[in-house]
This record gives C-alpha cells, sequence and structure tokens, in this order.
C-alpha cells in the first residue's frame, strides 16, 4: 500500500520557521489547526505518524510530548549509539517517541506499520523538510504563510512550485485569519504525478 506523506510548516515572509529553539511567534488556533490536521484520520482504526527531528521533539514543551493521537518519530544520531544505550532505553529525553537514525528508518518503521498508520506527516525542522522535499512519497505541502517578517535562525528549504498545484481542502479556511497583530493564510500545495 502507498504511503502519503505530508509536510506541514508555518512560514514567516522571510521563509524563517524558528528562532532560538522555539517557534518566532505565538499563534494559538494555528496550533490548533496543526494539532487537528495531523491528527485527523479517515479510518477510526488507524492514527498517523508525525516525523521530527530531534530539536523539534525538544521544542516541544515536556507536558504536550509525545503529540498524542500520533505515533512520534524523532531522527537523531542517538539512534545509532549502540543497541544496548538506545533500543532498551532510549533515555527519559524520548519517552513516548520512537527514535531513528535517519529519514528513511522513520519512513521504512511506517512502512511496516500501514495496517495501523494512515498518513505521516513531516513536522520540521529544516533538514527533516528538506528530505520530506525530496521524497517519493510527498503527496501535500501545508504552508501557513505569516504575513510578517520575524527574526529567524531556522528557515524553510525552498521548494519548485512548478512541482506542485494549489488545491483546497474543505476542512482547511481559505480566507485570511488574524490573530493579534498577526495575519497569516493556509495554503496547500500538492505534488503533480
Ligand atoms: N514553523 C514551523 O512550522 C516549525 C516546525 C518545526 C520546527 N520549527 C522550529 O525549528 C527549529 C528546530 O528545527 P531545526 O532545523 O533546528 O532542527 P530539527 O530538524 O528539528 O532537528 C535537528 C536534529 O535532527 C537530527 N537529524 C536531522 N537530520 C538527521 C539525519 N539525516 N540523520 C540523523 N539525525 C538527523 C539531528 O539530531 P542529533 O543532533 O540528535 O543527531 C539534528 O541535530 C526550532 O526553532 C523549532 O521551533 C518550526
Amino acid at each position: 500500500m502507498s504511503l502519503r506523506l505530508n509536510i506541514i510548516v508555518a512560514a514567516c515572509e522571510n521563509q524563517g520557521i524558528g528562532i532560538n529553539g522555539e517557534l518566532p511567534w505565538r499563534l494559538r488556533e494555528e496550533m490548533k489547526y496543526f494539532s487537528r490536521m495531523t491528527k485527523a484520520t479517515k479510518s477510526s482504526e488507524k492514527q498517523n505518524a508525525v516525523v521530527m527531528g530531534r530539536k523539534t521533539w525538544e521544542s516541544i514543551p515536556d507536558k504536550f510530548r509525545p503529540l498524542p493521537g500520533r505515533l512520534n518519530l524523532v531522527i537523531s544520531s542517538r539512534a545509532k549509539l549502540p543497541w544496548r544505550h538506545i533500543r532498551r532505553d532510549p533515555g527519559p529525553e524520548f519517552s513516548g517517541s520512537t527514535v531513528c537514525s535517519s529519514f528513511k528508518e522513520a519512513i521504512d518503521k511506517v512502512h511496516s506499520r500501514t495496517d495501523e498508520v494512515e498518513s505521516v506527516w513531516a513536522i520540521g525542522g529544516s533538514s527533516i523538510y528538506e528530505m520530506a522535499l525530496e521524497s517519493e512519497h510527498l503527496h501535500r505541502i501545508y504552508l501557513t504563510r505569516i504575513l510578517k517578517d520575524f527574526e529567524c535562525d531556522t528557515f524553510l528549504p525552498s521548494f519548485d512550485p512548478k512541482k506542485f498545484q494549489i488545491v483546497t481542502d474543505p476542512v482547511v479556511p481559505n480566507e485570511v485569519q488574524q490573530e493579534g497583530d498577526i495575519t497569516y493564510k493556509y495554503e496547500i500545495y500538492e505534488k503533480l504525478k
């Protein structure tokens, strides 16, 4: 069965996604959108997987991780440590997640569980987005465009818009959103076959 990989990301006008290990903005409704989209499944018997880099995992406050209702896969070179350190006990800092040594290993893990997992969401940061953009499994990019510049140290890798078409989804609002003094809009790019 073919695997559907989606990217979900919020980026500001200078393509920034993060600063000092955190998000550059606080957008409650946008966070709820992230949660809703990454949790939603057509089958009530299945859940989705979220794939993230170690720093993104660490950016999630303890009380919110692992992200509930989703299989959490964290990519870290620490997964290459001798099996006795990592396989039995990846350490309390990874509790509730599955640690993978590479993006491919994460995708292979999901492939072996397609009876339980419906879709995979790449949720950042930069290098995970880069690998997801190159993946044969990439289906859609759910991009929240934040209509403002923020100081950032982490950025969304560029992608070729000619390889995608903009699509709509009934569960994704079309109109510009506003929270405080920040406006943003949801866009969906679907990979052309
Ligand atoms: N705006 C958004 O939508 C969004 C989404 C997600 C994150 N963010 C922000 O982005 C920042 C974090 O992103 P980031 O790009 O700095 O880091 P990241 O991608 O989350 O994590 C980087 C780490 O992932 C591991 N990793 C990445 N590629 C690997 C590979 N090929 N093989 C093995 N391990 C690999 C390494 O962990 P080890 O060092 O353990 O080996 C690496 O140090 C934060 O500021 C966060 O708030 C924003």
